[in-house]
């Protein structure tokens, strides 16, 4: 894109409705590679050039979270060379660009099930999330070993023992309740999820947190999702009429 372009994007952009959150599904990897001749896992590492740039073009539009889908529950199923590979990305993404991150004043959240990461990988995560936490600027929200049924099952297993334990009555367990068990209890539902690669599902991404979530979905593989389609899809959100159920105002 043009610089002259894209600061009318920008322009277009501060003038609407920021999205408080707005969470990717980082797919098409493997297809981008293939389609070069690569081996899957250069398409893995091209991603994270793409996870760099949309982390700060965010950083730059004032979007308040971002949620990055990284590694599936079901992403286990892969031969074991290439989860071998992704469990080994989050280190080498956060030893390259913690300094950064902490520049922009990042706090590093996590989300899934990490007790199953391998040891390396978690003890990189630990402390990305030890050394933001005092941050207070965007947060950059990792989703790792994560399934939205998982989350969902989770969830119900602690509220269970709560009532079996007697420290929650039925009667006490609604939606905002139920919420508040999820691991993305302190951030707001997402306004907008966008999944490139051509792929036009949900794959187990925050089932629960979607219920009025915008979709926006692209061809483009994630390698090579640039700061132009992610300025085009919140301004495609801003077009948008969200009702959650209501009428028009
Ligand atoms: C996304 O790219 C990365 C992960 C799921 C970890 P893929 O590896 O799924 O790429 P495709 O979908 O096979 O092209
Ligand atoms: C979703 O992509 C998970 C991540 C991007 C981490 P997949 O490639 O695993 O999804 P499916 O298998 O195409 O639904
Ligand atoms: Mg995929």
């Amino acid at each position: 894109m043009s610089k002259g372009k894209e600061e009318e994007s920008l322009n277009i952009i501060r003038g609407g409705e920021i999205p408080s959150h707005v969470a990717i599904i980082m797919d098409g990897n493997g297809r981008w590679a293939r389609k070069r001749g690569l081996p899957r896992i250069a398409g893995h590492k091209a991603g994270m050039d793409t996870l760099r740039e949309i982390i700060s073009c965010a950083h730059e539009i004032g979007i308040k979270v971002m949620t990055f889908f990284a590694f599936s529950t079901e992403n286990w199923k892969r031969p074991s060379w290439e989860v071998r590979f992704l469990m080994t990305l989050p280190e080498e993404y956060l030893q390259k660009d913690l300094p950064s991150l902490m520049e922009k004043n990042v706090v590093i959240k996590a989300i899934g099930d990490l007790n199953r990461l391998p040891k390396r990988t978690l003890r990189a995560v630990n402390h990305a999330l030890q050394s933001t936490k005092n941050n207070t600027g965007m947060i950059v929200n990792f989703a790792l070993n994560y399934g939205g049924r998982a989350e969902i099952v989770d969830a119900v297993r602690h509220i269970a023992g709560e009532v079996a334990g007697g420290e929650l009555a039925l009667d006490e367990i609604n939606e905002q309740l139920f919420a508040d068990h999820l691991y993305t209890r302190d951030i707001p539902d997402p306004d907008l999820l966008i999944r490139p690669s051509g792929e036009l599902r949900i794959s187990n991404f925050l089932l629960w947190q979607t219920a009025y979530t915008e979709l926006w979905f692209t061809e483009t593989f994630w390698p090579e999702f640039k700061r132009e389609h992610f300025l085009q899809a919140i301004m495609d959100y801003q077009k948008r009429e969200r009702r959650f159920g209501g009428i028009k105002k």
